[in-house]
């Protein structure tokens, strides 16, 4: 029998230190912990390879909301750099990077040159991130992809130095790849289990 993704020790690694990093701000430990749950479903369902890499992705894909970790003030590259430091795999810190298409905002926030050097990482790994990161809701709870938006655009509102049109441009990439990634998850599922060589994509 396989061994649960939870228990693997990447994942493991990456909820301690989730737990660590988060462990002041409660509600968004709550959030991170829903988007692993739902990325760990995901990424199953689709039989992506090395799944470990992008449910401990998941869990991370915050922790640039720590203040210990506060460099540039863009939080998808605060929590990459820090990953780079310590020594986590590349994937990893890339989808943490670009995790629900953060770049479309490096420019607002001063930091294109820097998101720049940090390459998408190829796979389904940036979608099924949006899609956990989406589905978990703010609060780790289940929630509409685009009730959710709605939360966003409200809770953003105050960040004008973020165009409106890129704003909901951005939106728009999110509600797809999450489309995406429901899309396929219903198909594997309805086909059930995948054998190895024919492997479902979500894009
Ligand atoms: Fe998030």
């Amino acid at each position: 029998m396989a061994t649960p993704i939870s228990l693997n020790p990447l994942v493991r690694d990456a909820q301690a230190l989730a737990h660590t990093l988060l462990a002041s701000d409660p509600r968004r430990l709550e959030h991170v912990r829903g988007a692993g749950l739902i990325a760990g479903m995901a990424a199953g369902a689709l039989g992506i390879e090395q799944p470990e890499r992008v449910v401990a992705a998941a869990w991370l894909h915050d922790i640039g909301y720590a203040p210990d970790l506060c460099r540039t003030g863009f939080h998808p590259l605060d929590g990459a750099l820090f990953l780079a430091r310590e020594g986590w795999p590349e994937s990893v810190v890339l989808m943490v990077a670009h995790h629900s298409h953060a770049a479309v905002l490096a420019p607002y926030y001063g930091v294109q040159q820097h998101m720049s050097l940090l390459e998408r990482h190829p796979g389904d790994g940036d979608d099924i991130i949006t899609f956990s990161d989406l589905r978990a809701g703010a609060n780790g709870m289940g929630a509409d992809p685009r009730e959710r938006i709605d939360d966003m655009r409200q809770r953003h509102a105050d960040r004008t130095f973020v165009p409106d049109d890129v704003r909901e441009a951005r939106y728009r990439m999110m509600l797809n790849a999450a489309a995406r990634v429901n899309a396929a998850v219903n198909r594997a599922t309805r086909a059930g289990p995948t054998p190895t060589h024919q492997r479902a994509h979500a894009s």
